[in-house]
């Protein structure tokens, strides 16, 4: 697997995360995704992206144009130093927030993305991957 290209984006405001969906629609096109594919890594962007400001007291992502042999993808790693996240597997069940939000966030990003991870220690922050391929 190789990358291609990569972009540091910094997100401190709700303006960052409209540039970050643009951004992520950008990588998405020049990949030759769908208007579905397009559509699914904008949206886990967005979620990602929203949660590192609220939770995560903002933070970056980096986004990866991949290449892997006849596979297009893109990555987009978010990171944050925020409090991190207690019990990961509560945080991914639908519906569960601390913060007064559907709870779909993660839980989300996850089911549209081909591959998620994501990692977390309580006071030191969190970083949730996301890959799609075309
Ligand atoms: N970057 C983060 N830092 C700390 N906690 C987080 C972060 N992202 C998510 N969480 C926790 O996981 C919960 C679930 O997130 P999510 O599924 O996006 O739902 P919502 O944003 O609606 O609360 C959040 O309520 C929060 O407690
Ligand atoms: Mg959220």
């Amino acid at each position: 697997m190789t990358v291609l290209d990569r972009l540091l984006q910094t997100i401190h405001s709700s303006e960052d995360v409209v540039r970050v969906r643009q951004l992520a629609r950008e990588r998405a096109i020049a990949q030759g995704f769908s208007l579905v594919d397009q559509t699914k890594l904008v949206t886990a962007a967005s979620e990602l992206a929203r949660n590192t400001l609220e939770y995560g007291g903002g933070g970056e992502v980096l986004i990866e144009i991949l290449n892997d042999g006849i596979r297009k993808g893109v990555r987009l790693t978010f990171s944050d130093q925020g409090p991190g996240i207690v019990d990961l597997d509560l945080a991914l069940k639908d519906g569960y927030t601390t913060g007064g939000g559907l709870g779909l966030g993660l839980s989300g990003a996850r089911r549209l993305s081909n591959e998620f991870s994501i990692d977390s220690k309580p006071g030191e922050g969190t970083r949730v991957a996301i890959t799609r391929w075309r």
